[in-house]
């Protein structure tokens, strides 16, 4: 396992403007990066997870984030599994508020003790401190504009689809 090569896991469901700086400022630490779509059991979800693969490759594309970035989706196992399968030996998680260390913390110590990956947390820029994709689902389901909070091409599915189908 190599300490240069990281995953960014999560739901995305839908990715936002918080998840695209993360994945930014990991690229820039790591030599190769995985963002991956994880199932997470505890959520029903609302996007479909190819949907969720689509709008992940656009949105780092429109970005013009680094070739060294690798999408995928995850959700046979452990989160671990995955890591040790590519080869990565840090998680790298967003942190937005104190809530959000109170629901990592124990997340990344059963990561350690399960397979020795490390977690790496990036504070969130304040400009997407507020910025969830559960808020985000909420606003787009009763008809808001979420442009603000999401990458465009995400901003363009929600748009193309009612919010009957959400
Ligand atoms: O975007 P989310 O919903 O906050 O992402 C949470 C996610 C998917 C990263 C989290 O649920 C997770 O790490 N799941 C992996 C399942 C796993 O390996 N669990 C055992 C060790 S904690």
């Amino acid at each position: 396992m190599s300490n240069r090569i990281a995953v960014v896991p999560g739901s995305f469901d839908p990715p936002t403007l918080g998840h695209l700086d993360v994945i930014r400022r990991a690229a820039s630490l790591y030599d190769e990066l995985h963002v991956l779509v994880v199932h997470n059991p505890d959520k029903a979800g609302m996007l479909p997870i190819a949907v969720r693969l689509q709008l992940l490759e656009q949105s780092i594309a429109e970005a013009g984030l680094p070739g060294r970035i690798v999408v995928g989706a995850w959700s046979v196992g452990l989160l671990v599994d995955y890591a040790q399968e590519v080869g990565a030996g840090v998680l790298v998680k967003g942190i937005r508020s104190q809530g959000d260390v109170t629901y990592e913390t124990p997340m990344a110590i059963m990561n350690n003790h399960l397979a020795g990956v490390e977690t790496v947390f990036l504070l969130a820029d304040p400009a997407h401190s507020v910025v969830s994709s559960s808020l985000v689902r909420q606003v787009a389901g009763l008809g808001g504009d979420v442009s603000p909070y999401v990458p465009a091409p995400v901003a363009r599915y929600l748009e193309s689809v009612t919010s009957k189908e959400l």
